[in-house]
């Protein structure tokens, strides 16, 4: 597996002490409880700059530190990957910052990770590149290594081409991704538009019928290899999550969070990255104008939102997390009272336990992104509720729309939508409740992250056919 970051960080406090936590992000919560099963190893940057590590194994995983220099996570990750490729390919949700130097450093930075990874994989050894941070390793690594079957796969959504075409270095990239024999996405629109790209903007010729989910993928020629393109929708540990939910603790520490917050009708929830495609801003939007309207009283409803600290230096970043905070401390202002906020936002990651007994205790469960490659905490949402309790408001703009369809499904621009599919949910009849949770949980449990894996490679050729 080779991914920009390994599924560990490495925390140094200011003490000097330092010790290894968990990374962030879905691609981590995915990949990682696949691969620990199968033993295999991991290329990737350790979280923080200009730190040597040694290779070493990690609960039978075996981890492949690479060196970022601090100009590095400058230039290729917090510039490059997140200010010019994360907004491009997010619908420019914000506006792309388009940066030659920056540029310079990803190729760079993918050429060295493309060395780590011949380096490491075995004669005819398969490997696995993950995501948008590493689209020119396929060529590279093919470059050094022509021995091995290598997969890509793309865990943010592939743009409408009229966007991508206004990236300066739009033929590098395909013919970056194209160096992989097979090039996955997580729909099968993606999948269609790199195959328009891969013939406008260097000249192949694909084939033309419709991609199918983990079916019927693109085929490509590039000289006398063909090139597979797909859409493979990810998933979660479904299995795992269901059990941990079912768990003593864990019911245990749901009803006391229940408590905690002083047992109202209704909690809401979000969790997410704090990132500004998540419309983190809109959900707390539409809640304010709900309670303005007295649609909802604020002595039913405690709103928490659990935010994980993300890409923190990058301004975009920055600027949207003071909105945010601001409109929580508005929220709270003019609605709460001693002891009770109706708004709880805590700017911390939670460890699993923690976020099963959230999920366990959430009424409704709010995911408004304005664009998103999947969402996986609306699954890991379903996969907790074996009470078949809770709701999920959930956006048409997150790749797990076109899966979860008996959420309560929104336009996040809609912001009269989102307000009433928020008040359908705090008011949802049991019965119907239990109806809709019973066929999401029915899609999450049997599409869970080891059959998304094993559709990937198989369509790969790296594993046989089921
Ligand atoms: P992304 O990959 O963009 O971050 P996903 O929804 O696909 O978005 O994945 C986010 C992952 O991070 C999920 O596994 C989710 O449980 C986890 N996560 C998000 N926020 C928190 C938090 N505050 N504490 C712990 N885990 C979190
Ligand atoms: O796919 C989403 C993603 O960008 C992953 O590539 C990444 O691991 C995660 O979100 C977290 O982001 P970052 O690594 O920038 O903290």
């Amino acid at each position: 597996m080779v991914a920009n970051r390994l599924p560990v960080d490495l925390d140094r406090s200011t003490d000097g002490t330092q010790r290894w936590t968990q990374s962030p992000g879905g691609l981590v919560s995915a990949l990682e409880p696949f691969l620990r099963s199968r033993k295999g190893a991991w290329v990737g940057w350790p979280g923080i700059p200009d730190v040597e590590v040694d290779e070493f194994t990690d609960d039978g995983l075996i981890l492949h530190p690479v060196t970022l220099s601090a100009d590095e996570v400058r230039d290729y990750y917090e510039g490059f990957s997140n200010a010019t490729l994360w907004p491009l390919y997010h619908d420019v949700v914000e506006r792309p910052v388009f940066d030659r130097g920056w540029w310079e450093s990803y190729v760079r930075v993918n050429q060295r990770f493309a060395e780590a990874s011949a380096a490491v994989a075995g004669e005819g050894a398969t490997v696995w590149v993950q995501d948008y941070q590493l689209q020119l390793v396929p060529s590279m690594l093919r470059e050094l290594r022509p021995d091995l079957r290598i997969g890509f796969f793309l865990h943010i959504p592939f743009p409408p081409v009229e966007l991508f075409m206004q990236l300066p270095w739009r033929a590098e990239i395909v013919r970056g991704l194209i160096g992989a024999d097979l090039v996955g996405f997580h729909r099968p629109g993606g999948a269609q538009n790199f195959l328009w790209l891969a013939r406008q903007l260097i000249g192949l010729e694909p084939s033309r019928g419709a991609v199918g989910v983990r079916s019927r993928p693109g085929m490509v020629q590039v000289g006398d290899r063909t090139v597979r393109v797909g859409a493979f929708p990810i998933s979660i540990d479904a299995a795992g999550l269901d059990n941990l939910a079912r768990t003593k603790e864990v019911a245990e520490r749901t009803a006391q969070l229940r408590t905690d917050v002083g047992n109202p009708r209704t909690i809401l929830l979000g969790v997410d990255r704090l990132d500004y495609t998540k419309g983190i801003d809109l959900r707390l939007q539409a809640l304010h104008e709900l309670l303005q309207e007295g649609r909802v009283h604020p002595e039913d409803v405690t709103f928490i939102q659990l935010a994980t600290p993300s890409r923190e230096r990058v301004e975009h970043y920055q600027r949207m997390r003071s909105d945010i905070e601001q409109m929580v401390g508005r929220i709270n202002g003019e609605f709460g009272r001693v002891g009770h906020p109706v708004v709880h936002y805590l700017h911390q990651s939670v460890n699993r336990k923690e976020l099963a007994s959230f999920f366990s205790a959430a009424d409704v469960m709010v995911v408004t992104p304005l664009r998103d490659g999947m969402n996986l905490v609306c699954k890991e949402y379903v996969a907790c509720r074996h009470d078949l309790g809770g709701a999920l408001v959930l956006s048409e703009f997150a790749g797990a729309a076109a899966e979860l369809s008996s959420a309560f499904l929104v336009n996040p621009h809609d912001l009269d939508g989102v307000k009433n599919a928020l008040e359908a949910a705090i008011t949802l009849d049991p019965a119907e409740g239990r109806r809709r949770m019973r066929a999401l949980r029915r899609q999450v449990l049997t599409h869970d992250v080891d059959r998304w894996a094993r559709s990937f490679l198989e369509a790969l050729g790296a594993e046989p056919s089921s």
